[in-house]
C-alpha cells in the first residue's frame, strides 16, 4: 500500500499560508508516500487549484451527516467534494471534544463522505486518565466499533490513531505503545471489515515532527501519520514528508 502523510491545520491559515503550499510541492514534488493537507475548508478551493497537477492531494477537516437541506454553518460531504476535496477528517478528539460528537454522528458522517466519494480518515484515540487506567485497547475498540462503516474498504476509510494527551503537547506514547494499538487497530478492523483491513492505511497522529517521525514510520503496521502543529511550516512538513517515503 502507498502510505500517506497527512496535514491537519485545523483553525489556521489564510490565503497567505498559500506560499506554504507552494513551498511545500516544490521542496516534494513526486514523494513515494501519498502527501496531503487539510486546511480549514475556506482554503479547499484554492489550495486545490494551487495543487492542482502536483501530487499534493486537499481535504477537510469535517462533514454534516446529510448532502443537503437547513442546517446554517455546516457543509456537507458533496459540497467538500465539489470544492476539490478528496479526503475528509471524521471524529477528531478536538471535535469529539469541544462539539459532542458521538461514535454515531461520526459514522454517519463517515458514511456520508464515503457516499461523496472522499476517503474518511477516523479519528480514535484515549485520553491520558483512561491509559492510566489500563482502557486504552478498550477505549479504541469501542470507537471503532462505533465509528467505522461496516461498508469501508481499504480505498475510502483511513484510520488515524492519536492519543488525546499526545497532540500538540510535545509528548508521545512510547513506540511500543504506539505499535501495540496498531497491531490492536488492525485485528478490531478485520472483524468489521475482513480482508479489507489489511490494506486500510493506519496514521499515527500527535505531536509528531521532523526528529521523531523516521523511528514512528518504522514500526510495523504504522503506514503513514496525521500531523497538526509540524504540518503549517513547508520546512517542518516536507522532511516528515521525506521520511514516510524513506520508510
Ligand atoms: P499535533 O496534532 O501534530 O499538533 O500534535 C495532531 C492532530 O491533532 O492531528
Amino acid at each position: 500500500m502507498r502510505k500517506l502523510a497527512a496535514g491537519n491545520w485545523k483553525m489556521n491559515g489564510t490565503v497567505a499560508s498559500l506560499a506554504e503550499v507552494q513551498a511545500l510541492i516544490a521542496a516534494q514534488p513526486a514523494p513515494a508516500c501519498e502527501m496531503l493537507l487539510c486546511p480549514p475548508a475556506t482554503l479547499i478551493s484554492a489550495i486545490a487549484t494551487a495543487a492542482h497537477g502536483s501530487a499534493l492531494m486537499v481535504g477537510a477537516q469535517g462533514c454534516h451527516a446529510k448532502p443537503s437541506g437547513a442546517h446554517t454553518g455546516d457543509l456537507s460531504a458533496p459540497m467538500l467534494a465539489d470544492a476539490g476535496a478528496s479526503h475528509v477528517i471524521l471524529g477528531h478528539s478536538e471535535r469529539r471534544a469541544d462539539h459532542g460528537e458521538t461514535d454515531a454522528q461520526v459514522r454517519a458522517k463517515a458514511e456520508a463522505a464515503q457516499a461523496a466519494g472522499l476517503v474518511a480518515i477516523v479519528c480514535v484515540g484515549e485520553t491520558e486518565a483512561q491509559r492510566d487506567a489500563g482502557e486504552t485497547l478498550a477505549v479504541i475498540g469501542a470507537q471503532i466499533d462505533g465509528s467505522v462503516p461496516t461498508t469501508s474498504t481499504a480505498a475510502n476509510l483511513v484510520i488515524a490513531y492519536e492519543p488525546v494527551w499526545a497532540i500538540g503537547t510535545g509528548r508521545t506514547p512510547t513506540l511500543s505503545q504506539i505499535a501495540e494499538v496498531h497491531a490492536f487497530l488492525r485485528a478490531r478492523l478485520a472483524d468489521h471489515i475482513g480482508a479489507q483491513a489489511a490494506q486500510v492505511r493506519l496514521l499515527y497522529g500527535g505531536s509528531v515532527k521532523p526528529s521523531n517521525a523516521a523511528e514512528i514510520f518504522a514500526l510495523p503496521d504504522v503506514d503513514g501519520a496525521l500531523v497538526g502543529g509540524a504540518s503549517l511550516k513547508a520546512a517542518d512538513f516536507a522532511p516528515i514528508v521525506a521520511a514516510l517515503s524513506a520508510a
